[in-house]
C-alpha cells in the first residue's frame, strides 16, 4: 500500500509519485487548501490537499478528522523559500495529495497522542493509543534492538537459547510467589518463576555448558518505580568457569547492546567490593556519576566531650560516625534548608544531622565544641574543607547511619546539580553471603545456592562470610546480578544448615537440584540482566514502565485488560478454589 514511510522522504524525492499510509496527526484549513500532517511509527510528513490539483482529494481530505487512517497518492515537492520547518525531519518538503482514500475512522480521543502532561492510568487504559507517539516506538525500537544485539553475542560465544517451563515449582529468589492452581491435583499450585535460576543450573548438569535465555520473570512483592511483577532478565549460565570468566562474558553482552544503542562502553568495567561500595557511598548500588564520598571519622570522636558521641566511638564494629565534604554547600543551603535536609534524614532514622559550616572566620556549627583541638585539627587534615563548603555527619548505629548518609548523598548531589550526563557501570563483589534478618537469624543476600567463599566460612560470625556473587550496577541502579554456584552437595548442605533449613524442608523444595548436585555436577556459575532497568536507562527515563509495552501499576493491575478480574463461578469450582474475601471487600 505504500512507496514509502513518512520520513523516508527528503528533497531528493522532490517530483517523485509516492504512495503513503498512516494516521492524521493533525490538519488544517487554511483558506480552502487544507494541511494535513500523516503520521507514522517513524514520524510525520505533511500533506497538501488543494482543490486546485485535485477536487476528488481535496473533498475526502475535507471528511478527515484526528488519527483517521487514510492512504494517498501525491507528488512531493519543495515547501518553498521561507516555509520550511527545521523541527521535522522532512521539514523541507511536501506531498501535493492527488488521491486519497478514507480507510477507517476514528473515535474522538481520550486525549491528544504523545500527549504526557494527561494520567498515567488514562494512558496505560489507552496503551494503543499511548504507543501511537513516535518517541514511544523509539523506545521499543531500541529495546529490540539492543536485545537482538546481547542475543547475538551470546550465540556467537556458544550460549544455547533454551526455554525453560513458567509453570514450575517455587523458586529461590525470595520475593513472594504467583501461584497457579491446578486443576487436575486438587489443591495443588503451580508456581511462576522468579527466574530460570533452578532449571538453568540443571541445564550445567546436563552438560549444555553455556545457556541464555530470553526470559520471563513473575514476582509478587511491593513495586516502586523500577519494578513490575512481570519484568524480563537476559539470563545466562556457564560452566567450569570462574567469576572473572562470567564477568568478561556479561561485558560483551552488554557491551554489545550499548553498541546497539550507539553508546559506548569501555571495558573492563571498574569493580568495588560491597564492603567500600557501603562505606563510602552509603549503598550496595552507588551512583558513580558524582563524588561525595563519605569518610570514617569515628576515632575522632573517642575523646568528644559529648557523652553520646563517645559512646558511640566506643563500638566501632556496631557503630559508625561518618562525614560528608560538600564543596559550596554553604552557599546553597539556606539555614531552613538544612532544617529540611535534617527532617529528610530523620525518615530513614538519623536522630538528626549534624554539620560544621567553613566559615571565612573559622569552623561554625554544633559538633566544633563536642571535639577536642587535636581532633578538629586531624578533621581538617583528612577531608581539607575549603571556606564555603559544609561537612555533614552521621552517627549511630552501623546500618542506620550508612543508609542515611547514603539518601543524603544522593539528595545533595541532585539538589545541588552535581550528577553528570553519561553512564557509570561498576561490578560490586565480595558480597557477604547472609545478612541477619529481623530476629537475627541468618538469610541468604541473594539465593542459597551462592557459593560461599570456603576461606570466608565461620559458623559463629556468619556476616562476615563473603560469598562469590556479583552485581552490575549502573548509574545507581542494579542492572543485573549473578554468582557461582554450589556444585557439592556437602557444601550445599552446609549452607542450607546455616539457613536453619532442615534436610526435609530442602529435600521437599529443591530436591530435585540437591540429586542433580550427586550426578556429577561441573563447576558453574551464571547472571542475569535486567532487560527493562537496562533499557529504562538507555532511554533516559526514570520509570519502568515506559520501556514495557503493556506494563502493571503500581498496584500491579492492568489498566488495559482489567486484570486481575473475577472469574465464573464454574471456572473456580473446577480448580477446587473457594474464595473468601477479607470482611470488608466481601461486599
Ligand atoms: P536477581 O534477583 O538479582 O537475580 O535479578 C536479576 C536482575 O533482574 C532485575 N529485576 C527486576 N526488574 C524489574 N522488576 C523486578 N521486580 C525485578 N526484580 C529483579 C534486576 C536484577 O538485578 N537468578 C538470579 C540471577 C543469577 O544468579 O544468575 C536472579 O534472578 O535488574
Amino acid at each position: 500500500m505504500r512507496t514509502h514511510y513518512c520520513t523516508d522522504l527528503n528533497e531528493n524525492n522532490i517530483g517523485e509519485e509516492v504512495r503513503l499510509v498512516g494516521w492524521v496527526n493533525s490538519y488544517r484549513d487554511h483558506g480552502g487548501v487544507i494541511f494535513i500532517d500523516l503520521r507514522d511509527k517513524t514520524g510525520i510528513i505533511q500533506l497538501v490537499a488543494d482543490p486546485a490539483d485535485s477536487k476528488e482529494a481535496w473533498e475526502q481530505a475535507d471528511k478527515v478528522r484526528d488519527e483517521y487512517v487514510i492512504s494517498i497518492k501525491g507528488v512531493v515537492r519543495d515547501r518553498g523559500e521561507g516555509l520550511h520547518n527545521p523541527k521535522l525531519k522532512t521539514g523541507k518538503i511536501e506531498v501535493v495529495v492527488k488521491q486519497m482514500e478514507i480507510q477507517n475512522e476514528c473515535k474522538v480521543l481520550p486525549f491528544a497522542i504523545g500527549d504526557k502532561n494527561v494520567n498515567e492510568e488514562l494512558r496505560l487504559k489507552y496503551r494503543y493509543l499511548d504507543l501511537r507517539d513516535p518517541k514511544m516506538f523509539e523506545i521499543f525500537s531500541l529495546r529490540s534492538k539492543v536485545s537482538i544485539a546481547m542475543r547475538n553475542y551470546l550465540n556467537n560465544h556458544g550460549f544455547l537459547d533454551v526455554e525453560t517451563p513458567v509453570l514450575t515449582k517455587s523458586t529461590p529468589e525470595g520475593a513472594r510467589d504467583y501461584l497457579v492452581p491446578s486443576r487436575i491435583h486438587a489443591g495443588e499450585f503451580y508456581a511462576l518463576p522468579q527466574s530460570p535460576q533452578l532449571f538453568k543450573q540443571l541445564l550445567m548438569v546436563a552438560g549444555f555448558d553455556r545457556y541464555f535465555q530470553i526470559a520471563k520473570c513473575f514476582r509478587d512483592e511491593d513495586l516502586r518505580a523500577d519494578r513490575q511483577p512481570e519484568f524480563t532478565q537476559v539470563d545466562l549460565e556457564m560452566s567450569f568457569c570462574n567469576q572473572d570468566d562470567v564477568i568478561a562474558q556479561v561485558e560483551g553482552m552488554v557491551k554489545a547492546g550499548f553498541e546497539a544503542a550507539n553508546q559506548t562502553l569501555v571495558t573492563p568495567i571498574r569493580r568495588m567490593t560491597y564492603h567500600d561500595a557501603m562505606e563510602k557511598y552509603g549503598s550496595d548500588k552507588p551512583d558513580l556519576r558524582f563524588g561525595l564520598e563519605m569518610v570514617d571519622v569515628i576515632d575522632l570522636f573517642e575523646d568528644s566531650n559529648n557523652e553520646i558521641f563517645a559512646n558511640i566511638a566506643k563500638d566501632q564494629k556496631r557503630n559508625r560516625f561518618k562525614a560528608l565534604k560538600v564543596s559550596g554547600a554553604d552557599n546553597h543551603y539556606s539555614r531552613k534548608q538544612l532544617k529540611e535536609l535534617e527532617s529528610f534524614v530523620r525518615k530513614f532514622g538519623a536522630a538528626g544531622l549534624a554539620y560544621i559550616q567553613v566559615k571565612e572566620d573559622g569552623l561554625k556549627g554544633p559538633l566544633v565544641k563536642f571535639m577536642s583541638e587535636a581532633s578538629l585539627q586531624q578533621l581538617l587534615d583528612r577531608l581539607k574543607p575549603e571556606v564555603g563548603d559544609i561537612i555533614f555527619f552521621g552517627a549511630g548505629e552501623k546500618k542506620v547511619v550508612l543508609d542515611y548518609m547514603g539518601r543524603l548523598r544522593i539528595k545533595i548531589a541532585n539538589d545541588m546539580n552535581l550528577i553528570k550526563d553519561g553512564y557509570e557501570f561498576v561490578w560490586i563483589v565480595d558480597f557477604p553471603m547472609f545478612e541477619a534478618d529481623d530476629n537475627g537469624n541468618p538469610t541468604p543476600l541473594h539465593h542459597p545456592f551462592t557459593m560461599p567463599n570456603m576461606d570466608t566460612w565461620d559458623e559463629e560470625n556468619f556476616e562476615d562470610i563473603k560469598s562469590i556473587a556479583y552485581d552490575l550496577v549502573l548509574n545507581g541502579y542494579e542492572i543485573g546480578g549473578g554468582s557461582i554456584r554450589i556444585h557439592k552437595e556437602d557444601i550445599q548442605e552446609k549452607v542450607f544448615n546455616m539457613l536453619g533449613i532442615t534436610q526435609e524442608q530442602a529435600k521437599e523444595k529443591f530436591g530435585f537440584l540437591l540429586d542433580a548436585l550427586s550426578y556429577g555436577a561441573p563447576a558453574h556459575g551464571g547472571f542475569a540482566l535486567g532487560l527493562d532497568r537496562f533499557i529504562m536507562l538507555l532511554s533516559n527515563t526514570t520509570n519502568i514502565r515506559d520501556v514495557i509495552a503493556f506494563p502493571k501499576t503500581q498496584k500491579a493491575s492492568c489498566l488495559l485488560t482489567e486484570a486481575p478480574s473475577p472469574v465464573e463461578k464454574e471456572q473456580l469450582r473446577e480448580l477446587h478454589i473457594r474464595v473468601k474475601l477479607p470482611q470488608n471487600e466481601a461486599n
